[in-house]
């Protein structure tokens, strides 16, 4: 098993962390492949809650070393802060590793991002504020200042200055802003960049190294399938590609080392920020779902919509991805319903649906065509394992396999790792 890729099948928040807990002991590498600190997970760490935006979950694993990969933007600054942070509760930061090529986010793309989504007013994407898209953005552009510029001051201060005069004259003139000064950015830079430099490699090359010696690498995906930048719900997605296929380019592996692709679903849906998503559930069960599924944005704090489990995009991430199983989360946040809904099909503008229609206007067209399963009363979260879930638990697991058409090989039903149930 050299290279696993691990991915969200839905519009992110599916338990991805949850996977790599699992599978941490059979890894030596857990690589991040995309996004940036729009991503977080909340992990347990010597006794501790935290929140991990950047740094993936793996550093908690003394054996691993955590990659940041190529395609992550990386915020020098929070990137620094989490390491201080789990440096601070006696965890070695010193394996994780980022690769020079990683483009960096930048105090404009902040300030840029603050005032486009101000801006573009009712039409907003809802994103996370972090940069994100504009640093994505001028990477396409090539105009983006990547980590290993950081190591050339003469460089880094020549393409800041380029890049600031426009920054400066669309803050001000366009969006009545105050400039931002190349000397604090600078300043602040060098510094980032001297804490980080040990930590700076061809992560690339480490990777391959590893694989030739045969020990296993898991790549993480951030967000999920359907924020996808060319195959999510656009333009309501983030600016990188969550789909496995970008592990590879990302990472800067070849996909003949991938044996291994999984799909972590929910057992219901969930999305933050704008954009269509057919089978939300406004009403009383909806909020039932946020509720007993804690569903508060890692990053922004902000609820999420809630809704149930919709077929048609799994089936659809499982074609994009090829996923070789799937990984169904929260399954005990479904407790106490007495029927719970499933999504087979759409239907739009009189027709029927079972894979994701063809044009964006259809898809927020969409009505859900629903099964009602049966639901089940008892708490889940003390099975250990898949036969100890009551009967009719079971018979949604397996009428979600059916319907995904791929093989769901673990079902969890809590946080602790003892609540992975394998199935079958
Ligand atoms: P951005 O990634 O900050 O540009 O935000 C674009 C969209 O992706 C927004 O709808 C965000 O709410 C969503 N998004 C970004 N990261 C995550 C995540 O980790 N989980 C869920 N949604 C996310």
């Amino acid at each position: 098993m050299p290279a696993s890729i691990v991915v969200g099948t839905q519009w992110g928040d599916e338990g991805k962390g949850k996977v790599t807990d699992y599978l941490a002991d059979q890894m030596r590498f857990v690589v991040r492949y995309q996004g940036g600190n729009n991503a977080g997970h909340t992990v347990v760490a010597e006794g501790h809650l935290l929140k991990l935006h950047l740094v993936p979950s793996g550093i908690l694993y003394s054996h691993l070393t955590s990659v940041i990969a190529d395609g992550v933007v990386v915020d020098p600054g929070v990137l620094l802060e989490e390491m201080d942070t789990l440096s601070g509760l006696g965890i070695d930061v010193s394996r994780l590793v980022v690769s020079g090529n990683a483009h960096l986010i930048m105090p404009y793309h902040l300030e840029l991002e603050k005032v486009t989504e101000r801006h573009l007013g009712k039409h907003a994407l809802g994103t996370t504020k972090r940069g994100i898209g504009p640093a994505y953005a001028d990477k396409a552009a090539r105009i983006g200042l990547r980590l290993q510029d950081l190591f050339d001051p003469k460089i880094f201060r020549e393409k800041l200055e380029v890049v600031l005069k426009e920054k400066n004259l669309l803050l001000t003139k366009v969006y009545n802003r105050l400039p931002l000064s190349a000397d604090t950015i600078v300043e602040d830079y060098r510094a980032y960049g001297e804490r980080l430099r040990p930590h700076v490699a061809d992560t690339s090359r480490l990777l391959y190294e590893g694989l030739r010696a045969g020990e296993n690498v898991l790549f993480e995906g951030a967000q999920g399938t359907l924020l996808d930048l060319d195959h999510g719900t656009y333009p309501f997605v983030t600016s990188s590609n969550p789909v496995a296929g970008f592990a590879l380019a990302s990472a800067g592996v070849g996909p003949m080392e991938v044996d291994r692709v999984i799909g972590v679903t929910k057992a219901y849906v969930t999305r933050v920020g704008s954009g269509p998503f057919p089978t939300e559930d406004p009403g009383p069960d909806g909020e039932r779902l946020g509720e007993a599924g804690k569903e508060f944005g890692t990053t922004t704090g902000r609820k999420r919509r809630c809704g149930w489990f919709d077929a048609v995009l799994v089936r659809y991430a499982a074609r994009l991805n090829g996923l070789s199983e799937i990984f169904l989360t929260k399954l005990d946040v479904l407790s106490g319903f007495p029927t719970i809904k499933v999504c087979t099909g759409y239907v739009a503008d009189g027709e029927t649906f079972e894979d994701v229609p063809p044009h964006q206007s259809l898809f927020h067209r969409a009505q859900p065509v629903y099964e009602e399963l049966e639901g089940w009363d008892e708490s889940l979260s003390e099975a250990r394992s898949f036969g100890d879930l009551p009967p009719a638990a079971r018979k949604y697991v397996e009428r979600l396999q059916d319907l995904a058409g791929v093989r769901i090989g673990v079902v969890s039903v809590g946080p602790a790792r003892e609540q992975s149930l394998p199935v079958g």
